[in-house]
């Protein structure tokens, strides 16, 4: 049987929520992963040091010993410097959103002006604490993230020695600012390298697939591909796997999420392997994150196998993508 081996496969955009859900979802990504950047998005968000040390503290309360490495992140706000110096050794990145762009970001930022910014920015940028964007404007929901280019370029001319990760792309015009600023980086989920918009409003409108930022063209597609099957050396898998209660995705106002994570290793390889580019897998999965952000994780070795895995129906109330459907590779072992 066809098998593929993945060594401390990473996940560079995830959210864990808190409680009972971060019981239940946190052990799936444990599982298959070594690790993840874990967004701030709670309700209030996480602002704090003491925000951060408590939520890692229950993060690691919900995973089997020692088996993952939460990165943590605090929410974006025009921090000061002292308070970024007091910080610094309990996060990994900080995580901009555009105030209520999407789920649990009312807080996030109004204004884009650099000066207003620049403070806090220039000390990330000092102290090496990488930006995380949620890239997106509050205009026509499929121009959103093309229209934010012109912020990105905003930042990384204005912050050269930032590193500012572009979260989730979804466009073509994400993809060509990789090449166009040194300290432009990208993280990719796993959906947006299937999905167009049609496969989640060209039906039966599909709630399971309705994330932000929503899936764009068939160009769009074909671009996020060629650099995610090349492991393009910017980009990295980040599955911005989004838990919802069933009852919140399946209702009249859907909340935006995808939840993928207990399936995403499985989606990648077969979606690498269709292309005949197992052998780019490890680079996007771990190694180019490493790089980029100057992380060592624990070792784990992940074995997948080429046979059926039908995906649960729904994993302790949340209903994942691909639900009750039949992927082609399978997690066989993980040591
Ligand atoms: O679809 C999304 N869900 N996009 C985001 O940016 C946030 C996320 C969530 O927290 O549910
Ligand atoms: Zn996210």
């Amino acid at each position: 049987m066809k098998s593929h081996t993945l060594l401390m496969p990473l996940d560079m955009h995830l959210h864990l929520r808190d409680a009972v859900m971060l019981e239940n979802v946190a052990p799936l990504s444990a599982y298959s992963f070594s690790g993840a950047i874990v967004m701030p998005n709670l309700v209030p968000p996480v602002e704090t040091a003491e925000d951060v040390i408590a939520y890692k503290a229950r993060i690691m309360a919900a995973v089997p010993n020692d088996s993952f490495e939460p990165y943590m992140t605090l929410f974006y706000k025009n921090y000061n410097k002292a308070f970024l110096e007091s910080v610094a050794d309990e996060i990994t990145a900080i995580k901009l959103y555009p105030a209520g762009i999407t789920t649990n970001s009312e807080g996030g930022i109004s204004s884009f002006d650099v000066e207003e910014m620049r403070p806090t920015l220039q000390a990330m940028s000092d102290m090496e604490i990488p930006l995380c964007v949620h890239g997106e404007t509050d205009g026509f929901v499929m121009d959103r993230e093309a229209e934010f280019m012109s912020i990105y370029e905003l930042l990384a001319s204005n912050f050269p020695k930032l590193k500012i990760i572009m979260e989730h792309i979804t466009t073509k015009e994400a993809v060509d600012m990789l090449d166009k600023f040194d300290n432009l980086y990208a993280t990719i989920t796993v959906h947006h390298l299937i999905l167009t918009l049609d496969d989640v409003v060209g039906g039966m409108m599909k709630p399971h697939l309705f994330c932000k930022p929503i899936a764009k063209r068939p160009e769009d597609l074909d671009a996020l591909l060629s650099v995610a099957l090349a492991a393009h050396p910017k980009v990295m898998f980040g599955s911005d796997s989004a838990p919802h209660p069933q009852h919140k995705k399946e209702s009249c106002g859907c909340a935006a999420g995808i939840f993928t994570a207990p399936i995403a290793l499985q989606l990648l390889c077969e979606i690498f392997e269709q292309f005949d580019k197992l052998d780019n897998l490890q680079a996007f999965v771990s190694d180019n994150a490493q790089s980029i952000y100057g992380i060592c994780p624990e070792f784990k070795e992940v074995t997948l196998e080429k046979r059926p895995f039908v995906v649960p129906e729904n994993y302790s109330g949340v209903v994942p993508m691909y639900a009750g459907e039949t992927l082609s590779w399978a997690i066989e072992n993980v040591d």
